[in-house]
């Protein structure tokens, strides 16, 4: 170590007692010197094994995970929070900010945390890890989040019924700004796989996320009240939406993302609750689809309490692989067996782009737009649009309601009469 890391150790060690004495904190300087080292970039280095994490694969870890990130978070400048190699049993855990002297935390993910399967212990709505309001967070490391959820998918009612109890979210964030997640896989979550929810600037890439195409609200990402969003370059398979765009976001791109198998890429579903958020400025684009229920959809509940708006959409080089509803908006959307009364939806769809989007569709009806008796969708355009038949035999159609779409280019299927 040269002199000048030596005396940029010694300044952190005096604010980290000063700070301490003032907290009445009863640490020793000993156990900083053990707990808290430098990385050759300069960046202070918190090791979750120095606070106890045993990795064992039985022992619970939060604990030490928690403390690690109490002193990670309560430093000054860059800090990493380093997760080494190793199997970590995890209960529902919270990584909370704000980090107020802290400029970047990066959590190196390298190891394989697998959560408690008791449900328990968790708490209703709350992720099972849950990253919330803290500014400058770097996930990386191509660790594993695994929720063991087969145990828990006999409990989800959500399929059934309205009022249900979601179940925890692998990796949850919440009010965070300047977030970036790159090389993470999460597997067999519980219910969505990873959440954002009133995040601002978060940019996802290189996410692996799985689960069996039989798992029920195993959303990939699911989006909600947010802005700024890029998510790039990930593979997604699971039981429910690869991706899923919730009420109140803007600016949202998707781009580079393989899904299957799942239910598609959509918007939605809107108007489920009153005062909902429009949804404005979604790009998706460069995008794969395989075997999935549905291509690109939106989709809002027939019987929305409130009125919103979804608006200013493009869809774009797409490609569908054997996919059942390639292009789709459903405005009476009802997951259950019955809805109560159905008034139109009050969820005004407009600007909404479909371009350049190939393959092929397992089911007749390539492209559906059923729009709201209520309020029909405007301005929604199909450009170069050429879908065959997965089994080869003759074209398939499309099929309209309450919408008058604007053709340009190719059609295939041929455009509603
Ligand atoms: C942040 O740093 C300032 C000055 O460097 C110091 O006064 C303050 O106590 C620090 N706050 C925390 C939460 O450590
Ligand atoms: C903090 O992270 C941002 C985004 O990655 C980067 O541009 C900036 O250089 C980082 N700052 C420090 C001090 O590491
Ligand atoms: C599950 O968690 C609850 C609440 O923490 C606890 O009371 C119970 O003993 C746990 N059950 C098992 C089997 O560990
Ligand atoms: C539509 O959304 C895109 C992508 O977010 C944005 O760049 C563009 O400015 C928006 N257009 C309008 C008219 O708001
Ligand atoms: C296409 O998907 C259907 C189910 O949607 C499946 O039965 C069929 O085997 C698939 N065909 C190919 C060629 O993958």
């Amino acid at each position: 170590m040269n002199t000048e890391l030596d005396s940029k150790l010694l300044l952190v060690l005096f604010i980290i007692c000063f700070s301490d004495a003032f907290a009445g904190g009863s640490r020793t300087m000993i156990a900083q010197v053990k707990n808290i080292h430098y990385k050759e970039t300069s960046s202070l280095l918190v090791n979750v094994k120095d606070f106890g994490a045993r990795a064992d694969g039985r022992t619970d870890d939060s604990k030490a995970f928690e403390a690690a990130w109490k002193e990670a978070c309560e430093t000054t400048g860059a800090v990493t929070l380093l997760v080494p190699h190793g199997t970590y049993l995890i209960g529902p855990i919270k990584f909370a900010g704000p980090c107020k002297n802290v400029s970047n935390i990066t959590v190196q993910m390298k190891g394989y945390l697998i959560a408690s399967t008791n449900l328990s212990e968790y708490r209703f709505g709350a992720g099972w890890v849950e990253f919330g309001g803290v500014e400058g967070l770097t996930l990386t490391g191509g660790g594993t989040f695994d929720g063991r959820g087969a145990k828990a998918w006999p409990y989800n009612g959500c399929p059934t019924h309205f009022n249900c109890k979601l179940l925890p979210t692998n990796v949850k964030f919440v009010a965070m700004k300047k977030t970036i997640v790159r090389r993470i896989t999460s597997v067999n979550s519980k219910s969505f796989h990873i959440a954002l929810v009133e995040c601002k600037n978060f940019r996802g890439s290189k996410i692996k996320i799985s689960a069996p195409a039989n798992s029920p609200n195993t959303d990939g990402i699911h989006i909600e009240r947010s802005s700024s969003v890029h998510v790039s370059r990930s593979h997604i398979g699971t039981g429910d939406d690869c991706i899923s765009v919730g009420q109140g976001n803007s600016e949202v791109t998707i781009a580079s993302i393989t899904c299957g198998p799942g239910h598609g890429i959509s918007v939605g579903s809107l108007g489920r609750y009153p005062n909902e958020g429009d949804v404005r400025g979604l790009v998706v684009r460069d995008s794969t689809m395989t075997g999935t229920m549905n291509g690109v959809r939106i989709k809002t509940w027939a019987n929305s309490p409130g009125s919103s708006a979804a608006t200013n959409m493009t869809f774009e080089n797409i490609i569908m692989n054997n996919v059942s509803n390639p292009i789709i908006i459903d405005q009476a959307y009802c997951p259950f067996t019955s809805c109560p009364t159905k008034p139109p939806s009050r969820v005004k769809l407009s600007d909404i782009y479909f371009k350049n989007i190939r393959g092929t569709s397992s089911s007749a009806v390539a492209v559906a737009l059923e729009c709201s008796k209520g309020i029909p969708c405007q301005n929604i355009y199909l450009e170069n649009v050429h879908l065959d038949l997965s089994s080869g035999e003759k074209q398939p159609t499309s099929s309209c309601k309450n919408v008058e779409a604007k053709y340009i280019g190719t059609q295939v299927p041929p455009p509603c009469a």
